[in-house]
């Protein structure tokens, strides 16, 4: 397989197995011979790391739109450090969660509105666009019973049911990036949807 720069990610609520799936994925197209870089969000960066300490465990009152801009902190950051490079260098980039989870979790769920949010990623990102989405789709239910450590964000009640539906609603307005797939089911049987969707697209 010729290898030219290829910016994936994967998105879905908390616990749908984005880590699982993406070192999967990250294994299986190093087994390939193909370069890959892998990224997550937030704290792919050592400034990621700290301000993943803020964003998800500490208790700082955090306003909801000093969230998003700590968030989107974090991304700049992983965009110039990681991910830009890695695109440059020819790498197939995996990151685990974007721009879409700000969108979905701070501008749908958490009030500060979708296309406020969109239009502050536009600038976060310089545009930067993934070439493919892979949204885990899981009822929050079933995900949440995989966790033990319940973060601070998931914490705020029925917030993930909102988040899900946001993913779904991006997902079916973008179908030419999106792939969704059904996370509820076992990690080898997604993992076979996840690299049915990524090789066809890197052929
Ligand atoms: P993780 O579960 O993927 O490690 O992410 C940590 C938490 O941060 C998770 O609850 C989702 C949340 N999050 C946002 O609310 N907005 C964002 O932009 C990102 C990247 C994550």
């Amino acid at each position: 397989m010729k290898q030219r720069p290829f910016f994936l990610t994967f998105e879905g609520i908390d616990g749908c197995g984005k880590t699982t799936q993406a070192n999967m994925l990250e294994q299986s197209l190093l087994n390939r011979k193909l370069s890959v870089t892998h990224t997550f969000e937030p704290g792919g960066t050592v400034l990621g790391q700290k301000l993943r300490t803020i964003l998800v465990h500490d208790e700082l009152n955090l306003s909801l739109f000093a969230e998003v801009l700590l968030f989107a902190a974090d991304r700049r950051q992983d965009i110039d450090e990681v991910i830009e490079p890695a695109l440059k260098r020819g790498d197939i980039v995996i990151a685990e969660r974007f721009a879409d989870s700000s969108v979905a979790y701070q501008g749908v769920a958490g009030n500060v509105g979708r296309e406020r949010v969109e239009q502050l990623m536009e600038i976060v990102t310089s545009g930067l666009v993934p070439n493919l989405t892979l949204l885990l789709d899981i009822d929050p239910r079933a995900s949440l019973a995989r966790k033990t450590d319940l973060d601070r964000i998931e914490q705020r009640g029925q917030f993930l049911d909102v988040v899900r539906y946001a993913f779904l609603d991006m997902a079916k307005s973008q179908p030419h990036r999106w792939v969704v797939i059904d996370a509820g089911r076992s990690a080898s049987a997604v993992f076979r949807d996840v690299l049915d969707a990524v090789l066809s697209r890197l052929a």
